[in-house]
């Protein structure tokens, strides 16, 4: 066996839909999954319902975290039209950023008003990133207003060659801004519709192949890969208005280890852009602690990434069918084996929720 060893690995970009949304996943479904594929901590979006947008809300899915968890979880705030950015400021220690919808998607926290975004730009106090889904010329507003009100800007879900070029350009200005790309939009484009029909749709939308393949020909701007894990069931996805978002925490690992072997990628810019660059962006704890969590692969696995049989409650993914190489063997969470050879053995709670307000 071709045996490496990675660190604990972070995803920056889950939708774990609770509350409000448990009929498409459930905690205690989805944790062993993220485990079983070498993800330690993942980062939890806001679009819930209710939204996270208070203490009291962020505290409340703290608790729900804290009880199902065997990995660990952090949780963003999100800005809203009715929730006074003040108050939303007020839950940023115990937040790992703050999350603003600024172009359409999937629930209702768009923001599109100039002054509400103003005021959520001049009140958040960080240390978290603001962290934004900005497609577009939306993204050239975000960048600008990070800059006038000194804000670490974190760009979820980077898609087109213009985007990533825009961000390379404020890189190279000195502009305190960091991004994310998916493993659906390195893989995927606008090509595979056809085959894909819902199954293909998410925010920000497959792009084209020029887009897929700028994004891999500027790898060294991107500083985080992330699921954007966004899973709706099967039968919401044949409905007549398929809600936008695919599952990725299942396939993420195996689809980069297959791009490792493909030398596409080094193993070093993968552990780079899963532990290394989210542990700095989002402030995560490091140290000791990481040194007690690692994931053993087995480099040499080859197999076919199913059409069933996740642990998602929506059992689908857009990459059913493709062959991957590497398998997560073993994964060690402070110094406790929580996965091993097919089988969780973490107990739930053994997952912490990173930077939690007090929960009883
Ligand atoms: C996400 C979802 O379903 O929550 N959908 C998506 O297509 N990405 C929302 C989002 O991240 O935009
Ligand atoms: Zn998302």
């Amino acid at each position: 066996m071709d045996a490496i060893r990675l660190p604990g690995l972070v995803d920056v970009h889950v939708h774990l839909r609770e509350p409000g949304y448990e009929h498409k996943e459930t905690l205690a479904q989805r944790h062993p999954r993220r485990i079983g594929r070498g993800i330690t901590t993942v980062l939890d979006m806001p679009n819930t319902s209710p939204p996270t947008a208070t203490l009291d809300r962020l505290a409340a899915k703290a608790r729900l975290a804290a009880a199902a968890a065997v990995c660990d979880v952090g949780l963003f705030l999100g800005a809203t039209r009715d929730t006074d950015p003040l108050i939303t400021a007020a839950a940023a220690p115990y937040a790992c950023g703050l999350k603003i919808y600024v172009s359409e998607t999937f629930g209702s926290l768009r923001l599109e008003d100039l002054a509400q975004l103003m005021a959520f730009f001049r009140t958040w106090p960080g240390p978290g990133p603001i962290a934004v889904h900005a497609e577009g010329l939306l993204l050239a507003t975000c960048l600008a207003l990070a800059q006038l009100y000194g804000q670490h800007l974190h760009v979820c879900h980077v898609s087109r060659r213009s985007e990533i070029e825009l961000i390379r350009r404020a890189k190279q200005h000195g502009a305190a801004v960091t991004c994310e790309v998916t493993p659906h939009h390195l893989w995927l484009c606008e090509d595979d519709l056809p085959r894909l029909a819902a199954r293909g749709q998410m925010k920000p939308p497959l792009a084209t192949a020029a887009d897929r393949t700028a994004l891999w020909a500027n790898l060294d701007v991107i500083d985080c890969f992330a699921t954007d894990h966004a899973p709706h069931t099967a039968a919401e996805k044949a409905g007549p208005q398929p809600p936008p978002g695919v599952p990725g925490l299942e396939t993420m690992l195996p689809l980069l280890l297959t791009a490792v072997h493909e030398g596409r990628l080094t193993l070093d810019d993968l552990i780079t852009r899963l532990h290394h660059n989210p542990t700095r962006i989002f402030h995560l704890p490091a140290g000791g602690q990481q040194a007690q969590t690692w994931v053993e692969v087995d480099a040499a696995a080859v197999y076919d990434l199913p059409a069933s049989g996740y642990q998602t409650l929506c059992d689908w993914s857009p990459f059913s069918g493709y062959t991957v190489h590497g398998a997560v063997r073993r994964v060690v969470l402070r110094n406790q084996v929580v996965f091993a050879d097919g089988v969780v053995l973490a107990a739930p709670g053994a997952g912490r929720v990173l930077a939690a307000p007090v929960v009883e």
